[in-house]
């Protein structure tokens, strides 16, 4: 394949996918089609955006007209669909527009997919980047499997899960070459500061509150974003069509604990006495519908395309604190503006339960 569609590329794990691609595949061309949303940065690809197989496209996927004109023009042999509302907190305030992008949106993208290869499919791909949360949530023990009956609890999990059902329908019923991922928790550079690690890092560097939803027992399993993005090249090059992979970082831990540690990283980072930061730490309202617990089993994919992880979590956190303190510019340009509007919508008049100190 040589040309190879993007969506979504100006995100946070798009952007880590692009760079990746476009670095180890100077034969493809990679077109990156992304609206740029609030959580569209194209400063995240600031470093490879002059390379010679890079293009970027400025477009909404929930346009079928400009996507069907576009595949047209374009033919391409590969899409990576990323392109998404991603996070939970908004499609509980305003769960319309999940609605539009990651279902309509994802319809669109099949539509002119298999309009222009109708007849020819042989050689093609289309790989869709879903979500664990489509799985809905675990007691103490147990992880997710493939298998795992599709069970989403919130507006944005609801829209991946259907969305991961039409792209399967597809497969089934019009033999698209199809392959789906179902990935944990993603960490690292340029994650938007709406999730929890970005935020509690910018809200401790500023001396504000640790907004821990309920008693901060929820658990999650923590990736990489760099690891994702290597599963997602296997994927795309090894995975068999028809075929879906759990990806996951074998890192469970509850959100409490995962604060604290980083309160402590933040205390030494920032040369502040131990024990400062999680003063900051504050019990407000939980979030509804929060899945207790995330756990994914990715024996699957290791086992088929011999992926693992391979950053270790220590490293990897200390590695994440270390770019969002050296990169206050890039933090200062995505909180100003509506980010402020956000915050006060998201936080201002939430509950408070229990403060720490
Ligand atoms: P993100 O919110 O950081 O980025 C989403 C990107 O999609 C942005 O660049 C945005 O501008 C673009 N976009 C949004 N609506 C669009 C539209 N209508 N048309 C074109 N572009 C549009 O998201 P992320 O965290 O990088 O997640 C990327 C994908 O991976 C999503 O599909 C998400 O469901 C999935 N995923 C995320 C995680 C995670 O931990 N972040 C884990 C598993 C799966
Ligand atoms: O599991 C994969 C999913 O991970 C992805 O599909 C989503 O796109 C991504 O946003 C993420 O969803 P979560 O809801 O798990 O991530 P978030 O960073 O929003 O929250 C992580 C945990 O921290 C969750 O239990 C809620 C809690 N939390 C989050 C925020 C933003 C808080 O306690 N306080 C907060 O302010």
């Amino acid at each position: 394949m040589k040309k190879i569609l993007i969506t979504g590329g100006a995100g946070f794990i798009g952007s880590h996918v692009v760079r990746l691609f476009v670095n180890k595949y100077p034969d493809y061309q990679i077109y990156n089609l992304d609206k740029l949303t609030y959580a569209g940065n194209l400063e995240n690809l600031k470093d490879i955006e002059k390379s010679p197989n890079y293009h970027f496209i400025k477009g909404d996927i929930v346009d079928a007209k400009f996507i069907d004109k576009l595949f047209q023009e374009n033919r391409f042999e590969g899409v990576i669909h990323l392109a998404a509302e991603s996070h939970v907190d908004r499609s509980i305030t305003d769960p319309l527009e999940f609605i539009y992008t990651n279902i309509v949106g994802t319809v669109n993208l099949l539509n002119a997919f298999k309009q222009v290869w109708k007849g020819d499919l042989d050689g093609k791909k289309f790989y869709h980047i879903s979500t664990d949360e489509v799985y809905g949530t675990l007691g103490e023990t147990g992880s997710f499997t493939e298998k795992t009956p599709y069970d989403p609890h919130s507006p944005y999990s609801a829209s991946k899960a259907s969305s991961d059902h039409l792209v399967r329908a597809y497969h089934d019923t019009f033999g698209l070459p199809v392959v789906i991922s179902n990935c944990s928790n993603n960490y690292g550079p340029n994650q938007f500061p709406e999730k929890l690690l970005p935020l509690f890092i910018h809200n401790i560097k500023n001396n504000k509150p640790l907004p821990v939803y309920g008693k901060g027992l929820n658990t999650r399993d923590w990736l990489y974003v760099e690891d994702h993005a290597s599963a997602i090249d296997l994927i795309f090059h090894r995975g068999k069509s028809g075929e879906t992979y759990n990806i996951g970082g074998n890192n469970e831990w509850k959100n409490i604990d995962l604060i604290l540690k980083l309160c402590g990283i933040m205390d030494k980072k920032l040369g502040r006495t131990p024990g400062t930061s999680e003063k900051l730490v504050t019990f407000v309202k939980d979030r509804a519908g929060h899945d207790l617990r995330y756990a994914i089993d990715s024996s699957k994919l290791q086992a088929e395309l011999d992926w693992n992880p391979s950053v270790n979590f220590e490293q990897g956190l200390e590695k994440t604190v270390d770019w969002y303190l050296s990169n206050e510019a890039w933090l200062e340009n995505v909180t100003s503006g509506d980010y402020q509007k956000y915050y006060e919508e998201q936080y201002g008049k939430r509950e408070i339960r229990e403060i720490r100190h």
